[in-house]
């Protein structure tokens, strides 16, 4: 893992007694840096204020013009001898590496470059051959989450977690360079990217998700995204932590869950939908039979032994079938799931989903959608074409968001829970159980809910002793997000103790003073 340093603005700066008040054009002029941490020994990464406008700098081991020309003929023979490589060397990373490494170390050798370069001649052949080149660092940087290019001769964009959208000194120059990358990226996704099939779409080994185009699509040239895998899945306690979602939000997630109300996450492309669902289903109980299926494999549950993940798979020779979400979804149904979770609806199957949901199967699913409205409008249109009955035994929508302050901090917040009312006059009728409030930052609840009303009529109790549940609940939980180092799997056995022993937990809580 990468060691991180981080270092808050500009050390040994001495700051002025009298700071005008006014933000004058000194102010604007000055080029300020804003964070400065390394990756590793031969990467740096410095974010800088240039002129009020950010940007993020790598920063490597300067190279004069002999050293290019070292590095340029180093490289040359490795891959022209590439041809020559043993199959299962080149398709095994770890095996690749060390054959890079171990020709660069020859080859440093025998063309007697002076030691004193070795290091930086050896960081640049493996930063280029068997990393990504010049997206390298960016890839190691856990503060990144996306990495797009746009084309040849502008700048590579990232998000960093704590500064937003932000423009990189990476640069291609060339549109071979560029397109070299981006068949090195369609390698590593094993997808064909050609002339006939100019844009692909697929995953990295490390999980990260891919697309790319050649130029034929884009007019400045090739171009490519990459979305980031972040290793860690966060929990429902995270979540809390991070005000995404509240305590009393979650305990109300927590009942839906238990008694199999399905749920449909919606938002827009990394607004944290897949994250959000990822913790919710913390709150199943651990005997439970789970079903996942997605196309690339996010969902992670921990501990749970009853849990099969199955994933579509996409057949790139014409013998062995393609399997499909629809066929997988279908032949899940048949193993008697309780939750069947599909990490995102796109196409047939989601018809298969809300049937299983109207059989009483718990249900949870992400659509990329920005409202409720358009949300439904997907739903019952084509490709998808799921009849608006079906869509309507859906108990509650949930839209996430990323919102960007204007102190350019970012925020994800659960902006809007609405239940399925009715069915009344080929519309949905939605009741908004909760909201957020920007002014205050907070998510309150602003309806009463229907889906409670449901359960506590299943179970034969009261809406007031349903409503002092979520409170209870919303306690515990309130207490489990003041934990330190709760990660997703102990947040999920505290959630099966509760269920064993709540009152007890509940108790001792109050006995330790906590609200
Ligand atoms: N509540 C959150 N707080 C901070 N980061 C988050 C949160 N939710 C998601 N993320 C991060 O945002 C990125 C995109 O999240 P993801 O859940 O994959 O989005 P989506 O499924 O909506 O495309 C991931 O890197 C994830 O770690
Ligand atoms: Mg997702």
């Amino acid at each position: 893992m990468t060691e991180i340093e981080s270092k808050k603005d500009g050390g040994g700066k001495v700051e002025p007694i009298h700071e005008p008040e006014v933000v004058g054009p000194s102010e604007v002029l000055r080029e300020d840096v804003l964070e400065e941490y390394s990756l590793s020994r031969f990467q740096k990464i410095v974010i800088k204020s240039e002129y009020g406008r950010k940007r993020y700098l790598v920063i490597e081991p300067p190279l004069d013009e002999n050293d290019i020309r070292i590095i340029n003929r180093i490289k040359e023979i490795i891959e022209y001898k590439d041809e020559s490589i043993p199959l299962d060397v080149l398709k095994d990373e770890r095996l690749k590496k060390k054959y890079i490494e171990e020709e660069t170390e020859r080859l440093l050798e025998k063309l007697k470059v002076p030691r004193d370069k070795w290091d930086k001649v050896r960081y640049y052949i493996s930063r280029d051959l068997a990393g990504l080149g010049k997206i390298d660092a960016p890839m190691h940087d856990d503060f990144i989450e996306d990495i797009s290019c746009s084309g040849v001769g502008v700048p590579v964009y990232v998000w960093h977690i704590r500064h937003g959208y932000i423009p990189t000194n990476i640069v291609f120059s060339s549109e071979e360079e560029l397109e070299s990358i981006v068949y090195k990226l369609s390698v590593l996704a094993r997808k064909m990217i050609s002339v006939a099939n100019p844009s692909i779409e697929g995953i990295l080994p490390d999980g990260s998700r891919v697309v790319c185009n050649l130029g034929m699509v884009s007019l400045k040239g090739p171009s490519f995204t990459i979305r980031k895998y972040t290793r860690v899945p966060l929990s429902v306690a995270d979540l809390i932590k991070m005000n995404t979602i509240s305590a009393q939000l979650a305990a109300y997630f927590w009942i839906l869950i238990e008694n199999k109300k399905s749920l449909v996450v919606i938002g827009e492309v990394g607004a944290g939908k897949t994250t959000l669902s990822n913790a919710l289903l913390g709150f199943i109980r651990k005997s439970s039979k789970i079903i996942t299926i997605e196309e690339t494999p996010e969902i992670r549950l921990e501990g749970y032994e009853n849990w099969s993940q199955k994933i579509t798979r996409e057949s790139i020779r014409e013998d062995v079938r393609s399997i499909d979400l629809f066929e997988l979804v279908k032949t899940a149904l048949r193993e008697r799931p309780d939750y069947v979770i599909v990490g995102e609806v796109r196409g047939r199957e989601s018809y298969v989903l809300f049937q299983s949901i109207a059989l009483g199967h718990g249900g949870l699913t992400t659509l990329h959608a920005d409202d409720v409205e358009s949300a439904i409008k997907r739903l019952t249109s084509k490709p998808l074409d799921i009849p608006l009955y079906l869509v309507s035994l859906a108990s509650a929508f949930v839209k996430v968001a990323k919102i960007v302050t204007e102190r350019g901090e970012v925020r994800r917040r659960v902006i809007t829970v609405q239940e399925v009312e009715a069915l009344k006059e080929g519309e949905i009728v939605f009741r908004e159980v909760f909201r957020y409030i920007p002014e205050t930052d907070s998510i309150e609840m602003v309806g009463e809910s229907i889906v409670f009303k449901k359960i506590a009529a299943e179970h034969g109790i009261s809406i007031d002793e349903l409503y002092e549940e979520l409170s209870n609940r919303e306690q515990f939980l309130a207490y489990l997000s003041r934990m330190e180092d709760l990660d997703w799997k102990r947040f999920s056995d505290l959630i099966e103790r509760y269920h064993i022993e709540g009152r007890r937990l509940l108790e001792m809580l109050r006995g330790e003073g906590g609200s």
